[in-house]
């Protein structure tokens, strides 16, 4: 496609079936705005230009965006119709030319094969429509005795014979964009909704100069318009993505219940148990993830495994380390090679050098752990003195700290040094020093039975 290529996304209505107070192009599919989907796509075509028309939340709408370069919106303040809205994409597009694709931000199905093949229709303007056995709710498409394309009619507008064409419109379309300039003006509301229709453009072009370009999977031009709709692209999103991946060498044990983010990168020889979320994560070869976690933006390196139920977030797992079952890695985490974390450990904002493990009942936040430590079960970083700045906890390579220890930061622990159980540390301690702060043991022979309450 060499010609100029001009992408103009109608994204100003409210979305009233949604039933609520979010707008609907920002309703999330497959964990992102269904917009940003339809901006993934648009880009993905290397427009020359790409204009987002927002109206309703318009703040919120531009806001969502701010991460997509090269897109300029356009308000439409009062929503009067798909053509009231192109109308005003046009000023931006004054004295150019080349070709104007229409796109819908609630329908966020499409693919770049079917747009390329809309794109390449050699027409003054092309229609991407298709045959459905429920035509209800679509505007429909009337051909001439020739079969050659007449008009649309939308459904509100349909006398009972056009109720029952089954060909309908997608409402996506590629002009010429010099002639949907001249026709876009002269546009009127005549109809039963009193809307610019941007179909009604199509019907003041020359005879027998639209091309009507057939979607062979319908399920593409599927718009969200309620929370059933949403459901169903999100859906078809999933199976799409979990396809791709099982082609590429990913064992999903249960794709149904695998929810994956397109931009997810997964190496092959992974293995991933049914109900796992996979969130813009780079995962390599041969981890495997087992059912109900969660995987947030982070980075895993091969071999890793994560045990059931684990949730992780903006954190790093180096190769061959494991985490889980039940573990909760929170942002900033970054564990080295060979790590352990085991069941019910929290991990915050922290460092842990290869080979360290916190097998079991741990919280450790705003810290630096060493290599080849190990944390004992029950231990826990005292990194909140109630002011907003979190101390930081130091441990050197090769620590042992025993079970139910606590370390109130700011505080660090030289190389090789050994903490007893039941130990609260509160200062510094040197290299290969043993500390100790519980207690001595008091143990009087006998002295239970004068407890225990007598069995009268
Ligand atoms: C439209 C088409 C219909 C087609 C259907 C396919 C028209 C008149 N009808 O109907 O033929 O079968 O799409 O899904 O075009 N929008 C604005 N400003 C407005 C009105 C709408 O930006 O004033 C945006 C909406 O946010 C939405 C898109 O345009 O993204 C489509 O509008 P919608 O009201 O959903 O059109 P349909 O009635 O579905
Ligand atoms: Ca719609």
């Amino acid at each position: 496609m060499s010609e100029t290529l001009h992408v103009v996304v109608l994204a100003a209505g409210q979305g009233k079936r949604m039933h609520s107070s979010l707008p609907k192009v920002l309703h999330p599919v497959l964990f992102r705005p269904m917009l940003h989907h339809v901006l993934d796509l648009a880009k993905s075509l290397t427009p020359d230009t790409l204009t987002v028309v927002v109206g309703h939340e318009e703040a919120k709408v531009r806001e969502s965006c701010k991460g997509y370069s090269g897109v300029s919106f356009v308000p439409q303040r009062e929503q009067k119709g798909t053509g009231h809205a192109l109308q005003q994409a046009m000023g931006g597009l004054n004295g150019k030319e080349g070709r104007l694709l229409v796109l819908c931000g609630d329908v966020c199905l499409l693919t770049q094969q079917t747009l390329r093949k809309l794109l390449e229709a050699p027409s003054d303007a092309a229609v991407l429509f298709a045959k459905v056995a429920e035509p209800g709710g679509y505007g429909r498409i009337q051909r001439g005795a020739d079969g050659r394309f007449l008009k649309i009619v939308e459904e509100a507008d349909c006398s009972g014979a056009e109720r029952l064409i089954q060909e309908v419109n997608s409402g996506v379309y590629a002009f010429d964009l010099q002639l949907v300039t001249e026709a876009l003006p002269k546009l009127g509301n005549q109809n039963r909704q009193g809307e610019f229709y941007l179909t009604d453009v199509l019907g003041l072009l020359k005879q027998g100069t639209v091309e009507l370009v057939e979607l062979l999977d319908q399920n593409e031009m599927r718009g969200v318009n309620d929370r059933v709709g949403l459901s169903f692209a999100e859906r078809t999103l999933r199976d799409r993505t979990n396809l791709e991946h099982m082609l590429r060498g990913v064992t999903l044990q249960d794709p149904m219940t695998t929810w994956i983010d397109p931009r997810a990168a997964i190496a092959s020889d992974v293995t991933i148990e049914g109900g796992v979320q996979i969130q813009a994560s780079t995962i390599e070869a041969g981890c495997r993830i087992e059912s109900g976690s969660r995987i947030v933006r982070c980075r895993l390196g091969s071999g890793v495994w994560i045990k059931q139920g684990s949730y992780l977030e903006d954190s790093e797992v180096g190769k061959d380390s494991t985490v889980g079952p039940y573990a909760h890695l929170r942002p900033g985490s970054r564990l080295g090679q060979n790590v352990k974390i085991g069941n019910f450990v929290e991990v915050k904002q922290s460092v842990f050098g290869d080979g360290s493990k916190a097998s079991h009942l741990s919280y450790i936040g705003d810290a630096e752990i060493g290599s080849e430590v190990n944390l004992g079960c029950g231990f826990i970083t005292c990194n909140y003195d109630g002011s907003p700045k979190k101390n930081r906890t130091i441990i050197e390579d090769s620590v042992f700290v025993g079970s139910d220890t606590q370390l109130v930061a700011p505080v660090r622990v030289g190389k090789g040094s050994y903490i007893a159980a039941g130990t609260t540390v509160t200062e510094e301690v040197p290299p290969n020093s043993l500390v100790l702060s519980r207690g001595r043991q008091v143990t009087k022979p006998g002295y239970a039975s004068n407890y225990r309450p007598s069995k009268s």
